[in-house]
């Protein structure tokens, strides 16, 4: 038996904010905490959100103590300002740090600490079993997709590691997608967090297992990513292309529940240690893992996959030789400085980051099995 599931209901459009409120008003929600970020209240955009949320008459918390690579000190603040102030539901507004945030707030204010007992790794998701408030999510970027995800990636203040907190329960109830709320984010990062959105998909229609309609999912969203990213990066104003993002965000976290793979583990110790911007980190390591699975030992599924991916990059007359210099290629012009060198990363450093990239969980479900020697001579590649 498998089982498969795309629940989230989604409200896209321009009116998805009032139909929102509207639907904050019909549930009866009194005083909701709204989890946000520092930029987006300097941004002035926490306020025209909140001020169309309030004509549901509930009242609004706001709390925008959320890092970029979000601490488990964010969620410990967040639970305090919740309880204390009598919250009944959760909105989440912002990129994935702020959703991720929101997500394990509901945990801890519902569940005993310490947070580590929640860790996915050591099967933590069995031990959220207590109800928690109703969430809802507004993103503001197009690439997490954390709003129709259940997990939440907090780093641990004992490990320092990004510590996956997973549970159905935790997925918000309504995912809002309003295209102009992204529209003011910088090309750079409207780069990096299409590339993840890309990302998802690309490592879920890869994933071994059997999972056509995630694999459907998968390769409608980069088909999407293919054709409207660049469009965001040159004319962020373009909602229509905006707009198609950020579905295409969705539907990458949406078809990730088949699995991400060896890109995720190896990006991942880079934000926790290096505070590398997370869609960065998957540009900067994808084409070189691409590169590492089209030099193994393929079965005839696993080269028909990797050449579905490159006949969507065809259509869109972005295609090469291969798919990892197509995506080099793609990725130059979206505008990504490659080289681990270029960021901040030192050298030797490599060994014990691959360490880390082995330990991650994503890798399990990579479309072929890495070893830390593998995962190390990709860092190696991609550092220069
Ligand atoms: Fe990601």
């Amino acid at each position: 038996m498998q089982q498969y599931n795309f629940p989230t209901t989604i409200y896209f459009g321009d009116d998805a904010l009032e139909s929102l409120a509207r639907a904050i008003k019909g549930k009866g929600h009194q005083k909701m905490l709204l989890v946000t970020d520092r930029t987006l209240t300097s941004l002035g955009l926490a306020k025209q959100v909140a001020d169309v949320l309030l004509t549901s008459g509930a009242e609004i918390v706001l709390f925008d103590h959320v890092h970029p690579n979000p601490l488990e000190e964010d969620v410990e603040k967040g639970s305090d300002a919740f309880t204390s102030t009598g919250c009944d539901s959760i909105v989440a507004l912002g990129g994935g740090s702020p959703m991720d945030v929101a997500k394990v707030i509901n945990v801890a204010t519902t569940h005993a600490a310490p947070l580590s007992r929640y860790d996915d790794a050591i099967g933590g998701g069995d031990r959220i079993v207590n109800p928690m408030a109703p969430l809802y999510a507004i993103p503001t970027t197009s690439g997490t997709g954390s709003e129709v995800g259940r997990a939440g990636v907090i780093i641990l203040r004992e490990t320092k590691r990004k510590t996956i907190i997973f549970a159905p329960a935790l997925m918000p109830r309504i995912a809002v997608l309003v295209p102009r709320l992204t529209a003011g984010l910088p090309p750079h990062i409207t780069a990096a967090t299409g590339i993840d959105a890309f990302t998802h998909s690309l490592e879920a229609y890869l994933a071994p297992g059997f999972h056509p309609l995630a694999d459907g999912v998968a390769l409608a969203g980069m088909r999407i990513c293919i054709r409207h990213l660049e469009t965001c990066c040159k004319d962020g104003q373009n909602l229509d292309a905006r707009g198609r993002m950020q579905l295409a965000s969705s539907m990458g976290a949406t078809a990730f529940q088949k699995g991400l793979g060896m890109i995720h583990s190896l990006a991942h110790p880079l934000s926790a240690h290096h505070d590398t911007h997370h869609g960065l980190a998957n540009a900067l390591l994808l084409p070189d893992s691409i590169e590492f699975i089209e030099n193994s030992d393929l079965d005839q599924d696993q080269k028909e996959r990797i050449a579905d991916v490159l006949d969507l990059f065809e259509k869109s007359g972005l295609a090469r030789q291969t798919l990892a210099e197509t995506c080099r290629h793609w990725f130059a012009q979206l505008g990504i400085t490659f080289g681990l060198s270029h960021h901040g990363i030192p050298e030797d450093n490599l060994v014990f980051l691959s360490a880390e990239a082995f330990e991650d969980p994503c890798h399990r479900s990579n479309i072929i099995p890495v070893t830390e020697p593998d995962l190390l001579s990709v860092y190696q590649k991609a550092y220069p």
